[in-house]
Order: structure tokens, then C-alpha cells, then sequence
């Protein structure tokens, strides 16, 4: 039996890796009835980056958890769990977590992945502080990573402008109530689903009769409509939660699917847009990627301070939607 010991998970790295290849609007252009001032002013994205011949997920994953170890100053071999949130795994077993545990010889940790599409990332964070709050790990990897190119239709102008490869991780440590740390770290994680709304955005892969590899095939309009509903009912959530409200907030890190959607969720919480963390411009969508490698860049860039409240949030496909106070 465990003692019981309050504990709280906090962040010690974190990390994050694109692909070099990029591929801008007008690339896309060339090859699709499509153009750069649509896509600009659609979604706010400008260019995405994408696997190069023979990498593949657990190589930018693998990337992304070595930079959150070194940001760290951990030892590999103090991690004693990796956890994956991805929908592109290199195979469909063994889970990409395992395939990154080889690559950067951890060792003495357990892996396996978590599937929660675009709300991936907050559903990782979330298992690993459950871990890490009941004792039964110290030192965890937590790592979004996606690339969605493999999935999607290059020959469909609706979403292969979309989205983007990528990789973003966070070493989580766990402190107890007599620790210095311990009013930092996950305050709360909010997981929400409604699998009823499945055919609002799947890939059709059938692996019964695996007939042929599937794509992402998504109704865009009503997933908008969604995203701004199902947010709006998160971000609510984790406030409420916590007892605070917009202006105890540093910064919001939000899924990034599209300019409009952030745009939308901060007139409707009067969120001033500074206070978001935006790389849909330059990332475009990398699903369970999106949040990590936001926090990667704002944290690198200086904006994202120790003691800093943060307030991440994310929607996608299942439905699953997502939120999470994190005092960095
Ligand atoms: C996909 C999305 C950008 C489309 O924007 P929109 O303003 O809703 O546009 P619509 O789908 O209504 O399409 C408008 C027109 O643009 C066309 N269009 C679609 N993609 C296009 C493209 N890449 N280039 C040019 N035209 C395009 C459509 O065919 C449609 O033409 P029509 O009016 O002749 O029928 C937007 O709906 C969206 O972002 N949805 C949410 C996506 C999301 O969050 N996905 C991931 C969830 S994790």
C-alpha cells in the first residue's frame, strides 16, 4: 500500500521538434485549386512542416523528449514512464512510446501511447499526473506527436491545407506537499467525450479489411461550430475548478486548428489575443503536437514564466475536448 501523501506534478522540461521540410501555401497551390490568400484568411496558417523520406512519428518524438531532458538536466534513466498521445503511430503496434523508449534508452521506464486526436496532448498530461499523484511514478515523459501527413489526402484541397508534422514533450516530476515546488505544476485536467459525433472527423482506415490506407475526412463547418461550443464549455470547467477567473490567467495555450477558432474563443472570454500563444501561422494543425511545441516555443522565447498560470485547451476528433491548469 501507498502512503498517503499528497503529491503534485510538475513541469522540469520541455521540448519540442519540427521536421526541417516545410511546405508553404503557394507549394500547396502548385498541386490543388487552392491559394495562399484562402488558406490565410480561412485559418490563419502560412505553412507546415512535414516528415522527410524515412523519418517518421517516434523519430520527432524521440527529438522533442531528448530537448525536454536536457531543458530538465534529467538522467534517461530516472524516467520511469513515457507516455505517447498520437493518431499517426509508426505502426499499429507497438505503440509509438515504446519505439521512443528505444531511440533515447530509457530504459527502466514503461511506454504506451494515448489516442485522443487533437485533445491528445491534455489526455497524456492527464494520465501521467495521476501516476505521478498516487506514487506510482517519480519522473514522467509526457510527448505529443503526430504526423498527420500520412493521413491526409494530398489531392484534397479541404484538408490537406490543414495540418502539419511535429513533436512537443514535458519531463513531469513529482514533488510532495513539504516540497518548495508544491504550489506549482497540473492544478487540474478537465477530459470530456462524445463518441457519438464520430463522423464529424475520422481517418477511414478499416483494418478488417484493410482494403487500402484511409484518410482524414472532416466535416469542416461543423466541426468549427463545435470547436467554439465545446472549448467555450472546457475553459469554463477548468475557471470554475480552480476558483479563478480570465485575469488570474498568464497565458492561454490553445489547440491550434485554426486562427478563427482562437480568435472566436478569445472575443467570447474577452481573453486579450496577446495573452495567446499562437503557432498555427507557422506549425499549421499537428494534432497532439499542437500544445507541447506551443509551450516549447513560449517558454524558450522567455514569454512563459516559472510560477506563470497557464491555461491549455483542446478539441478534436472522437469528439474529444479537453482543458488543464498548469502553475509552470
Ligand atoms: C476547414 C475550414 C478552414 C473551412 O473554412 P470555411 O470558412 O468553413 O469554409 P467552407 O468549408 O464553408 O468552404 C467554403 C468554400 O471554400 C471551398 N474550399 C474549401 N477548402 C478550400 C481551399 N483549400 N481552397 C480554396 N477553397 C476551398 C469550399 O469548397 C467551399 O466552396 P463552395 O462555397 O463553392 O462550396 C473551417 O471550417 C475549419 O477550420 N473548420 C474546423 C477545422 C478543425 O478545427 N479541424 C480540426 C479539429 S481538431
Amino acid at each position: 500500500m501507498l502512503p498517503n501523501v499528497a503529491r503534485r506534478s510538475v513541469v522540469r522540461g520541455v521540448g519540442g521538434y519540427l521536421p526541417p521540410k516545410c511546405i508553404t501555401n503557394a507549394d500547396l497551390a502548385t498541386n490543388l485549386d487552392t491559394t495562399d490568400e484562402w488558406i490565410v484568411e480561412r485559418t490563419g496558417m502560412k505553412q507546415r512542416h512535414v516528415l522527410a523520406d524515412g523519418q517518421n512519428t517516434s523519430d520527432l518524438a524521440a527529438e522533442a523528449a531528448k530537448l525536454a531532458l536536457a531543458d530538465a538536466g534529467f538522467d534517461v534513466q530516472t524516467i520511469d514512464l513515457i507516455v505517447v498521445a498520437t493518431v499517426t503511430p509508426d505502426h499499429p503496434f507497438p505503440a509509438t512510446a515504446a519505439r521512443v523508449q528505444a531511440k533515447i534508452g530509457a530504459s527502466k521506464a514503461f511506454a504506451f501511447d494515448v489516442n485522443a486526436v487533437c485533445s491528445g496532448f491534455i489526455y497524456a498530461l492527464s494520465v501521467a499526473d495521476q501516476y505521478l499523484k498516487t506514487g506510482m511514478a517519480k519522473r514522467v515523459l509526457v510527448i505529443g506527436a503526430d504526423a498527420m501527413s500520412k493521413i491526409v489526402d494530398w489531392n484534397d484541397r479541404a484538408t490537406a491545407v490543414l495540418f502539419g508534422d511535429g513533436a512537443g514533450a514535458l519531463v513531469l516530476e513529482a514533488v510532495d506537499e513539504s516540497h518548495v515546488d508544491y504550489e506549482r505544476g497540473i492544478h487540474s485536467t478537465h477530459l470530456f467525450s462524445d463518441g457519438c459525433h464520430y463522423d464529424l472527423l475520422y481517418v477511414n482506415t478499416d483494418l478488417a479489411t484493410a482494403a487500402q490506407p484511409g484518410h482524414v475526412h472532416m466535416q469542416g463547418r461543423e466541426i468549427f461550430k463545435s470547436a467554439i461550443k465545446l472549448i467555450g464549455e472546457a475553459v469554463e470547467t477548468v475557471l470554475s475548478s480552480n476558483n479563478i477567473t480570465i485575469a488570474d490567467i498568464d497565458w492561454f495555450v490553445p489547440h491550434q486548428a485554426n486562427l478563427r477558432i482562437i480568435e472566436g474563443i478569445s472575443v467570447h472570454f474577452k481573453i486579450p489575443m496577446e495573452k495567446m500563444v499562437v503557432t498555427v501561422d507557422r506549425h499549421s494543425n499537428t494534432s497532439a503536437a499542437t500544445i507541447p511545441l506551443a509551450l516549447w516555443e513560449a517558454a524558450r522565447d522567455g514569454r512563459i514564466q516559472k510560477n506563470h498560470q497557464v491555461v491549455l485547451e483542446a478539441m478534436g476528433g472522437g469528439l474529444t475536448w479537453a482543458s488543464a491548469l498548469v502553475k509552470w
